[in-house]
């Protein structure tokens, strides 16, 4: 298959090296500056360049800033997502738009699974929800992928704040009331390649298997990575103040997949991996 990657972010960073290890598809990368989806003629440029098949791996992820910055978010995380879409519309290519479990309302004590009903609270998650609904109208051969707390070694992301938070503090005080699931981008990215070659397009849960609160994701990470010792404080959303509140308990259920055959192993083992590979000179 002739792979179109587009964006070199975490998850983008993950399943460029994942292709490369299949030598069976063929990958081509677009990348920001030279490739920005929020331009119209990004979906010229796919029609011209007809791969099988293009991932957006491109997207808006800083939740706070997109509350202050409502269109540059929906520029990124919607119209981006539509110009694509159109471009795999002109020349039959099927396509893979990385969404988010924030599309969910995420009430205490509710599982979501791939059909439930959405609902996005803050201009982030509604900006990728339209992004779903955007590429959902133009494209029938469609994978949506819903991922969630996502880490990889040298990103930023929640494991890297709380080991340098707990490296520059001593001691740290950690959510336990807000609950998701860790979803490790090497992981995820194998998952992804394993639905493309099943052309079993739909929409998908990927994430590692179980689910924690921001306290025990925290907890994980300190123990895999040295840091057993620091001490950590649970504490409730209202007591950390933030621009965005995320949704509690937007946890999600990969049936989908699952039926399939494709699991992400359980998240303390890749939370375990993550910290072999971002601390392997200090562990
Ligand atoms: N991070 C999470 O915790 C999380 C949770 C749930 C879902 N997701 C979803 O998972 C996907 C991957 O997230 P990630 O953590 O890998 O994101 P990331 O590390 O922030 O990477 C995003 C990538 O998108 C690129 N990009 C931004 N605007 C662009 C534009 N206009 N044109 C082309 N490229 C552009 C960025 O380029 P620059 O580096 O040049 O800015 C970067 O390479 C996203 O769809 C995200 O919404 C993430």
């Amino acid at each position: 298959m002739h792979v179109l990657l587009v964006g070199d972010g975490q998850l983008g960073t993950a399943l460029r090296q994942v292709l490369a290890t299949a030598p069976q598809h063929r990958v081509t990368i677009w990348r920001q500056p030279t490739f920005d989806i929020t331009l119209p003629g990004a979906a010229d440029d796919v029609a011209a360049l007809a791969p099988d098949v293009v991932i957006n791996a491109a997207a808006w992820t800083n939740v706070d800033s997109a509350e202050s910055n409502p269109d540059a978010a929906y520029a990124v995380n919607a119209l981006g997502p539509k110009y694509l879409a159109e471009g795999c519309a002109r020349c039959g290519a099927a396509l893979v738009q990385v969404s988010t479990n924030e599309v969910f309302p995420g009430h205490p004590g509710v599982f979501y699974r791939e059909y439930d009903r959405t609902m996005a609270g803050s201009a982030y998650a509604r900006s990728k929800l339209a992004g779903e609904m955007a590429v959902m109208q133009m494209v029938q051969r469609l994978y949506i992928v819903r991922v969630a707390w996502l880490f990889a070694p040298g990103g930023v992301n929640f494991p890297a704040k709380i080991s340098q938070a707990a490296d520059r503090l001593g001691a740290l005080r950690v959510v336990d009331d807000e609950f998701g699931n860790p979803t490790y981008a090497p992981d995820a990215a194998a998952a992804i390649v394993q639905l493309i070659e099943s052309e079993r397009y739909g929409i998908y849960h990927l994430v590692n298997d179980g689910w924690c609160s921001r306290y025990q994701f925290a907890r994980q990470v300190l123990t895999h990575s040295g840091r057993g010792h620091v001490e950590v404080t649970p504490i409730s959303h209202t007591e950390w103040q933030r621009a965005t509140q995320p949704p509690l308990h937007a946890v999600l259920v990969n049936q989908a997949a699952a039926a399939l055959g494709i699991r992400l192993r359980p998240w303390q083992e890749a939370v375990a991996e993550y910290c072999r590979q971002e601390f392997a000179a200090t562990v």
